[in-house]
């Protein structure tokens, strides 16, 4: 069964469409990475299957119900602005706030579990306000955790994060799909960083789905290339665009995208050329230069 399936979802504000029949399938367990450029719908679409938002048209259904139904309602988790929290309180004061409010059993065992799971259990006696943006954020997590979500929407959660913060929240995430079984849809526009723990990915344009892929249907169709580095770059370009149809020169190493082994090019280039290579290897294009290459296409 898939977690999320929408179907034709549009909503508009006023003269503004800010999504024009959008579909999205997010298979259930799925880390689902959720993509597009500022402006195109991600947070809107977010916000109509949290139910913050009422669609204009379309549907969506969540573990198969229409997303109004209570009992689906009930399973879903949302980070979407920072938690409203009490700047002065305890990171653990607060958590037991949302407990009270949300009619948590057991709220002291189960605020202990979700900081756990959020690698905040160091820091619960921390007052809010002296929190960093990564915790915070986790702190975030934490209380949409409270309610056992089978379904988890983060908006931009890595946003603004150092690498050891993201690298924590990568942990974080994980931790939660394998303890909570539960699926997760995270929009960002760090793709290296998206890259690294997504099952699944969703391209959004102009309030429309372009693409949906695994990850593995993403590694399949990353292009594979030699790159490498001489003396003379630019002399080395011209004569290898004499030999291959796609060279290219990008962050000062000389690609070609040609269907051709790394040796032969070394070999071509010494023999034929007396051109020594000093570094050469043979690499794919990651979730970035895909994703520009498919913007740059236009697709619509
Ligand atoms: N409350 C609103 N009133 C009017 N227009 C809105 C409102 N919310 C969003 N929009 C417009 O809808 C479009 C989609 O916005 P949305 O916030 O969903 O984009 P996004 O993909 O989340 O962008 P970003 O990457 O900047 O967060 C934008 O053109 C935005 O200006
Ligand atoms: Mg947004």
């Amino acid at each position: 069964m898939n977690a999320i399936e929408i179907r034709n979802l549009t909503k508009n504000f006023g003269q503004k469409q800010a999504l024009a029949g959008l579909n999205m399938t997010v298979p259930q367990g799925a880390i689902y990475g959720f993509i597009g450029e500022n402006g195109s719908g991600k947070s809107t679409t977010e916000k109509l299957i949290c139910g913050l938002l009422v669609p204009s048209g379309g549907s969506i259904k969540l573990f198969g119900r229409d997303y109004k139904d209570p009992d689906v309602r009930a399973k879903i988790g949302v980070l979407i602005e920072q938690p409203g929290c009490f700047p002065n309180y305890s990171v653990w004061n607060n958590m037991m706030l949302q407990a009270a409010n949300l009619d948590i059993p057991n709220a002291a065992e189960e605020v202990r579990k979700v900081l756990r799971v959020v690698h905040m259990d160091g820091s619960a006696s921390n007052k809010y306000k002296n929190c960093s943006l990564g915790m915070k954020q986790r702190i975030g997590i934490a209380m949409a955790l409270l309610g056992k979500p089978a379904l988890l929407i983060l908006d931009e959660p890595i946003n603004g994060l150092d690498a050891d913060g993201m690298r924590i929240m990568r942990d974080v995430l994980v931790d939660i799909t394998k303890e909570y079984r539960c699926t997760v849809v995270i929009s960002s526009h760090i793709l290296g960083e998206l890259e690294k723990i997504a099952t699944h990915y969703g391209i959004v344009r102009g309030g429309k789905m372009i693409k949906e892929m695994t990850a593995e249907e993403l590694e399949a169709d990353c292009r594979t290339f030699v790159a490498l580095q001489t003396k003379d770059m630019e002399m080395a370009r011209a004569l290898l665009e004499r030999k291959y149809s796609r060279v290219t020169l990008e962050n000062e190493y000389i690609r070609i995208y040609d269907d051709v082994k790394a040796e032969e090019v070394v070999a071509y280039l010494y023999h034929e050329l007396g051109i020594a290579v000093t570094e050469v290897r043979t690499d794919k294009i990651g979730l970035e230069e895909y994703y520009i290459d498919l913007m740059n296409k236009g697709v619509c």
